[in-house]
């Protein structure tokens, strides 16, 4: 029998006796999808907002990319990194001339990714032990981008980490350029972050952040891990403000569903890295490296970076008309399809009412709802997302928390218990 033949309960039992308990799994059980549509075990429809936390690009069992799968599969799974494969080099070559930058180097995730970075900075700056890196930031959960992920509740458990980490508010231009000095190793920045609550950081701070780098001789790494690949309407979000870093990291939707991360990095930083310094068993998978190349292709083929950003400027003047009309929307955040609604109220309860009227959504810390669609949502699903967020927001929920009631930045409010509602988004 196959596993997913299972009952939801059958399946949420054996999970509970047998997986460490590392999420707090909400109870949905989607067993198939199509486009932007996901089916779950009862045949029940749902709009994909979140496409799996910014991976699904191309929305579910899209052609190009089941045939790709299939063909690579056929040929060959798995080679490792000792011989030849075409397909790495293909995809570098597509991600370094689209970037500016140098090489590429191919790992399986996001944390590994900016662990990778975090060494090839380390041999562009030896000695230098600080880290520049911003409150509320999140970088990934293995040792060294844990430690250089801002919040505090996912780090405190796991002390002591990679020491020497500064932490600034973001979008505080003083305050970075006072925290990069000659002793600073790399400075690592998301270009919109994502699990903070979305909050874009402004051309002014990521120019600061620049000059200071350039002044000091510190790293500068764009993690676009969440925001990067087309998500905000420019392959790399960097692009929007023209700041060029030295090092990008990029992951979630490079592989097409299949678990695949990028490096890319400077000339100089390249000609650091020698055999030996790094590497992985699984980075690079032929197979993975081909659903990256599909992804790309079909993401110029079908103009999919100018439908985002068509459609996230649709969808923000909607939002700020449903704002104007619903006191409960505190403030909208984002760009194409990276969205950050933040509510007055927490956002875990509104995101299950969501997934009862048929829209699957995520959430960031305790008080924002987070859109992260595939780009080929239909306009449909979002007026329809639209209405049903104004049907939930005008029911009875629990009264506002009493910290909301004073309008603090995001990243100085409270923060969300890891253990419960945020750590089931990573
Ligand atoms: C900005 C950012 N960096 C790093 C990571 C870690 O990626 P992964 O979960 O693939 O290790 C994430 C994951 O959500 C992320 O959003």
């Amino acid at each position: 029998m196959l596993l997913h033949d299972e009952g939801p309960s059958a399946v949420e039992a054996r999970e509970k006796s047998f997986v460490l308990g590392t999420y707090t799994r909400t109870a949905f059980h989607p067993r198939s999808g199509k486009g932007a549509k996901l089916f779950d075990a009862d045949g029940n429809e749902y709009w994909d907002l979140l496409g799996g936390i910014a991976v699904n690009v191309l929305g579910h069992k899209h052609p190009r990319l089941v045939k790709t799968l299939k063909a690579e599969a056929d040929q060959l799974i798995h080679i490792s990194n000792l011989y030849y494969h075409p397909a790495q080099g293909l995809l570098a070559e597509e991600l370094v001339r689209a970037s500016g930058l140098g090489k590429a180097f191919f790992c399986n995730s996001g944390t590994e990714a900016n662990e990778a970075a975090l060494k090839f900075a380390r041999l562009a700056n030896p000695g230098r032990s600080a880290i520049v890196a911003l409150e509320e930031s999140f970088h990934g959960r293995t040792a060294g981008s844990l430690s250089m992920t801002g919040h505090e509740a996912y780090r405190t458990p796991f002390l002591p980490l990679v020491p020497d980490v500064k932490f600034v508010a973001p979008n505080d231009v003083a305050a970075i350029e006072a925290a990069i000095d000659g002793n600073t190793c790399a400075i690592f920045l998301e270009p919109v972050m994502g699990e903070g609550g979305v909050i874009p950081l402004s051309d002014e701070f990521l120019a600061a952040a620049r000059k200071a780098a350039d002044r000091t001789g510190a790293v500068l790494v764009f993690d676009e891990i969440q925001c990067g690949l087309g998500r905000t309407g420019t392959l790399f979000a960097f692009q929007h403000s023209g700041v060029v870093p030295d090092i990008v990291t990029l992951a979630k939707p490079l592989g097409g569903g299949l678990p695949l991360g990028a490096v890319l990095t400077s000339e100089h930083i390249a000609s650091l890295v020698k055999p030996g310094h790094h590497g992985t068993t699984f980075g690079g998978n032929p197979i993975a490296c081909r659903l990256g190349l599909a992804v790309l292709h079909e993401i110029r083929k079908s103009n999919l970076l100018e439908t985002v950003q068509s459609t996230g400027q649709w969808f923000e003047k909607r939002l700020e008309k449903l704002q104007s009309k619903s006191p409960a929307i505190v403030e909208i955040r984002g760009k194409g399809m990276m969205w950050g609604i933040e509510l007055d109220r927490p956002a875990g309860a509104v995101a299950k009412q969501l997934l009862a009227k048929g829209f699957v959504v995520g959430t960031a810390r305790d008080h924002v709802l987070r859109l992260l669609p595939p780009f080929i949502v239909p306009k449909k699903a979002l007026t329809q997302f639209l209405a049903a967020l104004e049907q939930v927001l005008a029911g009875e929920l629990p009264a506002p928390a009493p910290q909301l009631a004073e309008a603090a930045p995001l990243w100085q409010r409270p923060t969300v218990n890891p253990k419960t509602e945020g750590a089931n988004l990573k």
